[in-house]
Parts: structure tokens; C-alpha cells; sequence
């Protein structure tokens, strides 16, 4: 299943003092399959873009087409579409309401018409997909931490089974166990078939779990590429506010100290690099 965005523009509140050009001019393609990071500095669009996918928001010019469709036609499916294309909204974990981890997660397949044992497979289904204690399906979200908590709202939206996720920072204040378990099930949904579009700050992530990275600035699409190729950018990237992998600037300055690394992505690869390169250092010697 394919997004297309073509010319998009969005404007909130045209006419008024409050009015704000917040994306122009967005040319995009997430193909099935992508797990597309969208990354730019705080207010660059980003969470707009996000509510563009599935609908919420309605572009002021340009098209959004989910499978060749134009979803702000007129007669568009909403409904079926927020189906296919799924949202976890930034602290998704303040909308949990229900009494019990199953009753929120239950939600919304219910709302699509599910009873009976097939609600119920879908909700054990979709648990199972975020890693938390088989006890926790029956307590209040509420006794639960935060990335926890942040993981049954996951959930809810994985019990819908979307085609394509879109996450609004969904690692945003967690510890680093949470992150890195969250990050881990992001990778795993992803290996399962779903179509991933992730925002995030967290550039140490996007190297490593990324197919593809999208650069937002100031409501422009300014770079779109493989992790390797956008990350290769630094100076630009850092001129718009954004951070490079952590791994990126130890491989900088291994090179300022003379040792011919190539940027690498992920720990196992800066590794792999800095044994090769001493490798051929002994055998020069
Ligand atoms: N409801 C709104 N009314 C007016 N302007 C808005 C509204 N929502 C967002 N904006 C403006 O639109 C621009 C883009 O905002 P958006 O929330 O999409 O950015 P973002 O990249 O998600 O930022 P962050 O990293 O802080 O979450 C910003 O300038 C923001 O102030
Ligand atoms: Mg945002």
C-alpha cells in the first residue's frame, strides 16, 4: 500500500492573526514496505504531516492518495481509511480511558464491529505484538509506567491492524529501557509487514532502525534519503537544528584523529570498522 503526497500545503487558520504556513509544497512517496523516519526540528510540520496521512487533517492545496485514492475527495471512505492507515499520537498514553489494558485495547476493533472470540483474538493478538506482562492485560493502564502505558496505547491502534503506522515520537520521555523495548517492537511490526512511517529526535534510532529518512524544515521537505545518505549531510543537518548519530561523530573525529573510518550507522558496524582499520594498520607494520 502506497501514500502518495503531492504538492501539499497545509495552513492552519488562514485569515486570522494566528494564521500559519506549517507545510508547503510537500512532495512524497511512502512506498509498502518503508519504514520512513521524518525527522526536523521542533514546529518544522512534522506532526502535520502525520494527521495529513490518515486523513485528520485536509491539506489547504495539493493531494494526499492512499493506494492511487484522493482521501479528501468527495465520498472518500473515512472510516476504512483510518483503518488502513493507523496513528499513535505523540503521549498517545493520555488518551487511555478504560477501566483495564484489555477494555482500551478492545476499543477499537469493537468499534469496526468485532465480537465474541474474534475481538478477542484481536485483542490478545495485538498484546502479544508489544512485549508486556501476560498479568498486565487485566490491570488499569493507569498502574502502569509510562512506556508501558505508552505500549497498550500501541496496542489499541495495532488491534485495528493498519497496513501502514504512522508514530508521532512514540520514544519521546521514555527511560532507556523503554525506549529501546519500544524501539524493538517498532522493528518487529515493521519485520511483520506493516508500513512504518516513525517521527522521532532520537537519530541513534533512525540509523539503526530507518529505510528511509525524510527531513522536514520549516514546513519544507529538505532531504529525503537512506539513513547513510541523509546522515552523510552533517553540516546541513546541524544547520537546521538536528543532531547526527552518535556513532557518526565518533567516526568524525577518529578521522580528525587519523584513523580512516568510514561513517558508520550502528555500533556493529564502528566495530567492524575500527578492526578492519587496525587490522590493516598491523599489517602495515
Ligand atoms: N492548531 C494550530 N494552529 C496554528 N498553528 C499551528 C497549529 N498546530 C501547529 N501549528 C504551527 O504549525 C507549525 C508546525 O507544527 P507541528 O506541530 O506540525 O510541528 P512539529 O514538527 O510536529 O513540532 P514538534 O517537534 O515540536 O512536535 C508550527 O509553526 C506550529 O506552531
Ligand atoms: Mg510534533
Amino acid at each position: 500500500m502506497s501514500i502518495r503526497i503531492e504538492h501539499m500545503s497545509h495552513v492552519y487558520q488562514p485569515g486570522s492573526p494566528f494564521e500559519a504556513d506549517a507545510l508547503e509544497d510537500i512532495d512524497l512517496t511512502i512506498n509498502d514496505g518503508d519504514l520512513l523516519a521524518l525527522i526536523g526540528h521542533t514546529g518544522s510540520g512534522k506532526s502535520t504531516l502525520a494527521q495529513h496521512l490518515n486523513g485528520l487533517l485536509t491539506p489547504t492545496s495539493g493531494r494526499v492518495l492512499v493506494d492511487g485514492e484522493d482521501i479528501n475527495a468527495k465520498g472518500a471512505d473515512r472510516r476504512a481509511l483510518r483503518q488502513r492507515v493507523g496513528l499513535l499520537f505523540q503521549y498517545a498514553e493520555y488518551q487511555l480511558f478504560e477501566e483495564t489494558v484489555y477494555k482500551d485495547i478492545a476499543f477499537g476493533p469493537k468499534n469496526q464491529g468485532l465480537t465474541g472470540d474474534e475481538l478477542d483474538a484481536r485483542v490478545r493478538e495485538a498484546f502479544a505484538k508489544v512485549h508486556l506482562p501476560a498479568d498486565t492485560l487485566e490491570k488499569s493502564p493507569f498502574e502502569l509506567s509510562g512506556g508501558q502505558m505508552r505500549r497498550v496505547a500501541l496496542a489499541g491502534v495495532v488491534a485495528m491492524q493498519p497496513r501502514v503506522l504512522v508514530m508521532d515520537e512514540p520514544i519521546a520521555g521514555l527511560d532507556p529501557k523503554g525506549r529501546d523495548e519500544l524501539t524493538e517492537v517498532i522493528r518487529e511490526l515493521h519485520d511483520g509487514g506493516v508500513t512504518i512511517v516513525l517521527i522521532s529526535h532520537n537519530m541513534d534510532d533512525v540509523a539503526r532502525i530507518a529505510t528511509r529518512v525524510a527531513v522536514l524544515d520549516k514546513g519544507h521537505l529538505a532531504m529525503l534519503g537512506t539513513p547513510r545518505e541523509i546522515f552523510a549531510r552533517g553540516e546541513e543537518l546541524e544547520s537546521m537544528g538536528l543532531d547526527v548519530p552518535q556513532t557518526i561523530q565518533l567516526c568524525r573525529r577518529l578521522r580528525e584523529g587519523g584513523m580512516g573510518v568510514p561513517d558508520c550507522l550502528t555500533n556493529e558496524e564502528l566495530a567492524a570498522a575500527i578492526c578492519e582499520t587496525l587490522k590493516g594498520g598491523a599489517a602495515d607494520a
